[in-house]
């Protein structure tokens, strides 16, 4: 609870550029569960540590994720957007946490061991701990709710472990959080391989829609998407390419499945793709016109950022307060 309400608190990577999966896995639902909440979102950049960055493309990025959630219909005056970084209360109650966090449950995550296996060359110790960093960043907000898609649904369940597990020691410290999981959306695939997640490290263009694709982009790669050797819109576990593309159809129009097997029967999959992707083109136009002008508007940003870090630090700072005295370290003496 913040301010007498519950809270909803979610974030992303800043690394590169969002994807339709971030978008429709969460970005959306951020926005539709707006009014219900108060609402933190963070920039997550210490995530983004874990694999290599180049600074200044990285500080871009970072900059560039800020201006899309904003675009997204996320209003800064009433949410609390901010940097991850900007906050060291992230950093330490990831310690505290990770003393009361085991290797075993560790060695269980499968994003730890898919991305080693990706970066075999730089298996840090932050990429094998980044699920302490990402339950410090939800429990420091005493967050209710964490709108997420499928692939974080592993990190939400250690977050509430280790919840549960501090405050069974200590007390009632920490709000258990839930996640919230989209019906449809919650994975979105790859449009060249439909077995794969579509993902933002994928090395194959056609594969992955970006937020900032123009329509032309759009409209092509989803012309190009592998489906079946079938000709009916149907959604059917055999036909993984029919399926993905009918969540994503049925999230940006709101039909359901029935009513898309309706609407394109007997019309074949060519202009199946094509309404396809006219209607994501359609959905992310006025947010790429909104981010073309925010990205501009520097002295805007600025001072959005400079008061959400503000805001979320005095969050944090409670939490953190709180957390230290449990565990007995020393209080500051205060002047
Ligand atoms: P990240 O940056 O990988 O992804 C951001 C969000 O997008 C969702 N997502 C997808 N949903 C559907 N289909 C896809 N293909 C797809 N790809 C990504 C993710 O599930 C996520 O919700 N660890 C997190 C960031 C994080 C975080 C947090 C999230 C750090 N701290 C605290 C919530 C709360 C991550 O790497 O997300």
């Amino acid at each position: 609870m913040l301010n007498g309400r519950k809270t909803l608190y979610s974030g992303m990577q800043a690394t590169g550029t969002l994807t339709l999966g971030n978008y429709l896995g969460a970005l959306k639902n951020w926005v539709n569960l707006n009014e219900e909440y108060e609402c933190i979102y963070g920039v997550m950049d210490l995530h983004s540590l874990t694999v290599r960055q180049t600074p200044a493309e990285f500080r871009k990025n970072a900059r560039s994720l800020y201006a899309l959630y904003v675009a997204a219909g996320l209003d800064p005056e009433k949410n609390c957007i901010y940097y991850q970084s900007h906050v060291s209360g992230h950093a330490e109650l990831s310690w505290i946490l990770s003393c009361f966090t085991y290797m075993g449950e560790l060695n269980r995550m499968t994003q730890f061991k898919d991305k080693s296996s990706r970066h075999a060359d730089n298996i840090n110790a932050g990429l094998y701990t980044y699920p302490v960093l990402m339950a410090s960043d939800i429990l420091l907000y005493q967050a209710d709710l964490v709108p997420v898609g499928q692939d974080q649904k592993q990190h939400l369940e250690i977050t509430r472990d280790i919840a549960q597990r501090f405050n069974a020691l200590y007390g009632d410290v920490f709000t258990v959080p839930e996640a919230y999981i989209p019906k449809a959306g919650a994975k979105i695939m790859s449009l060249s391989d439909p077995q794969k997640k579509m993902s933002k490290s994928d090395e194959n263009a056609n594969a992955t829609i970006l937020l900032l694709d123009d329509r032309d982009s759009i409209i092509r790669k989803f012309k190009r998407a592998v489906t079946d050797s079938d000709t009916v819109v149907r959604y059917a576990e055999e036909k993984p390419g029919i399926r993905n593309l009918m969540d994503i159809y049925s999230c940006v129009t709101g039909k359901d499945y029935s009513a898309i097997e309706q609407e394109f029967e007997g019309r074949g999959y060519g202009e199946f793709k094509l309404a396809v992707g006219e209607a994501v083109a359609d959905e992310l136009s006025p947010l790429q016109k909104h981010y073309a002008s925010l990205i501009e508007d520097k002295a805007y940003l600025d001072s959005m950022i400079k008061m959400n870090d503000e805001k979320a630090a005095y969050y944090a700072a409670k939490t953190l307060r709180k957390v230290q005295k449990k565990v007995g370290l020393t209080e500051r003496i205060r002047a």
